[in-house]
């Protein structure tokens, strides 16, 4: 598959902004099961290879697998502090468990790239479960390097359309990019 045409715009935002950590964090909506929206921040881990697909890793026992299992449609919000730019993309989810067919070794392979204190987290007491247990329940002993736990799951994110403005200039610059359904790329210039 080729790349699409706002990876470049893309990758030279995570270039000029490589300064800044949080540059690497963007916010990632969901539908609740009940219909309503759910919104949280989490971390870019690339692409996955030679394709347009965004990787994150999250538990299994979080509120945003129920509702991407429910509703598979998501939108990133990723904003640049320094090169004032932001990319709105709007796509689907396809989740990597331990009992998915496909995709082990990606799994895997992420799992080993994280530090271990990010493992760790894997094998915390419930996500949002009332805090009843002291601090030894999250000082445990750190899971294996090789194995990702059953908790452990990847987010495959494919995207179907981008939204980028450019705030530098005025007026701003505003381009969206579309998916069609011979899977290739449109772009048009829109009013900001
Ligand atoms: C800077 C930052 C980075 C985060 N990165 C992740 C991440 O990569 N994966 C993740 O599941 N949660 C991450 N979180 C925590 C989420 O924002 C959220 O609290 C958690 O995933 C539970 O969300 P949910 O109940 O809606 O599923 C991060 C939070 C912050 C503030």
């Amino acid at each position: 598959m080729s790349l699409a045409p706002w990876r470049s715009r893309l990758t030279r935002a995570l270039h000029r902004n490589r300064s800044l950590r949080e540059s690497r964090y963007f916010q990632l909506a969901t539908v609740t099961p009940e219909g309503t929206p759910a919104n949280r921040t989490v971390v870019f881990r690339g692409f996955r290879d030679n394709t347009n697909q965004l990787q994150i890793v999250t538990d299994a026992r979080s509120e945003k697998i129920s509702d991407l299992q429910q509703h598979p449609q998501a939108e990133i919000c990723w904003y640049f502090t320094k090169s004032r730019e932001q990319f709105r993309l709007r796509g689907n989810v396809c989740l990597i468990t331990a009992q998915s067919a496909s995709f082990s070794s990606l799994r895997q392979t992420l799992w080993q790239q994280l530090s271990d204190n990010a493992r760790l987290q894997f094998v915390w007491p419930h996500p949002k479960a009332e805090r009843t247990q002291g601090e030894d329940a999250f000082t445990n002993s750190f899971p294996s390097q090789e194995i990702p736990p059953d908790t452990f799951v990847v987010l495959l994110f494919f995207p179907q359309q981008v939204d980028y403005l450019l705030l530098k200039g005025n007026p701003q610059n505003r381009y969206l990019y579309w998916l069609d359904e011979a899977e290739n790329w449109s772009v048009k210039e829109v009013n900001p």
